[in-house]
């Protein structure tokens, strides 16, 4: 019996919460929103497409925390998203205090979940709800690094004309312009990027990928949710299953790569128990410096979030 929970029925949460029917690996996906009927709306909609699709995995649509009892995992999407001219660090004010709240009251229901934080400043948000949950560190990450290295391989694909199921890559940092794409760890079939593409095609690709959902929220006026939902959802089955997949997250840093107490994308494995190992890679000079640059920056927004003094 497996029980999940995505908070937020907005874009992305409804998007991880279809996502996540259709792979029929969890008993029930709780879609909790402030907004009750948009949730029941939502779950019911997505309930009505398994038998055109072909899961079983019910879904239940709710405003009451009472009903996220005994969740296995929680994917905490809720907050505010981007409009154009925005960074992600503008959203501080206003998520900080949505994303503690919301931690504390899953809390209430639910004594030992994992949590999957998805609201943006994505690093801070993760550091948060980490805070506010009090839960050993294994089991609080952030959604990221699926996400941009989602979008490099989808660009990488695109300019060497071949599938994206061949690309695979790791990216570091935090989920902001400064986040670190790693040419070096990237290979098409396995066999090394930098072998297939032309050094300034390559860079131009990286700056893309940076500014990825930026360009998004310029065409559409608000932030992507079909790459982020089945980013969380991607997640969300590697635990389940105990699959022990290695993803790029954002994690608590306890030291690697020179880093500490604070959140960052690093390479880590996903299983039952949460993040099962966070992988050091053997980092040239060049990556170490733009990795702490990101560093640098996601804790310039730590500094606001503690001014804020919510917990
Ligand atoms: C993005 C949002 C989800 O990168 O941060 O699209």
């Amino acid at each position: 019996m497996s029980k999940v929970t995505v908070v937020g029925a907005g874009n992305v949460g409804a998007t991880v919460a279809n996502v996540l029917a259709h792979k029929d690996i969890v008993n029930e996906v709780v879609l909790l929103d402030l907004k009750g009927n948009m949730a029941k709306g939502k779950a019911l909609d997505t309930w009505q497409q398994a038998p055109i699709d072909y899961y079983s995995t019910k879904l239940k649509g709710t405003a009451s925390y009472a009903a996220t009892r005994n969740s296995d995992v929680v994917v905490i999407t809720a907050g505010i998203p981007r409009k154009p001219g925005m960074s992600r660090d503008d959203l501080i004010a206003t998520n900080a205090k949505i994303v503690v709240s919301v931690t504390r009251s899953i809390l209430q229901y639910s004594k030992n979940p994992i949590i999957i934080v998805v609201s943006n400043p994505l690093d801070v948000m993760t550091f948060a709800a980490y805070k506010a949950s009090k839960l050993n560190s294994k089991r609080v990450m952030g959604m990221a690094g699926i996400l941009d290295t989602a979008r490099y391989r989808a660009f990488l694909a695109t300019e060497l004309k071949v599938s994206p199921k061949d690309i695979q890559a790791v990216l570091m940092g935090g989920h902001g312009d400064s986040m670190v794409p790693l040419p070096r760890y990237t290979t098409v079939a396995g066999i090394p990027v930098t072998e297939m593409i032309k050094k300034d095609k390559l860079d131009a690709i990286v700056q893309r990928t940076q500014k990825g959902g930026g360009e998004l929220v310029k065409l559409m006026g608000t932030s992507a949710w079909y790459a982020p939902g089945a980013a969380a959802a991607q997640m969300v089955e590697s635990i389940i299953r105990d699959e022990n997949r290695i993803f790029p997250c954002a994690v608590r840093l306890t030291g690697q790569y020179g880093i500490k107490n604070m959140f960052l994308g690093a390479p880590v494995k996903l299983g039952k128990n949460g993040i099962t190992e966070i992988l050091e890679l053997k980092l040239n000079s060049d990556e170490k410096k733009l990795l702490r640059k990101s560093a640098k920056h996601v804790s310039n927004v730590i500094n606001t979030f503690n001014k804020m003094k919510l917990i």
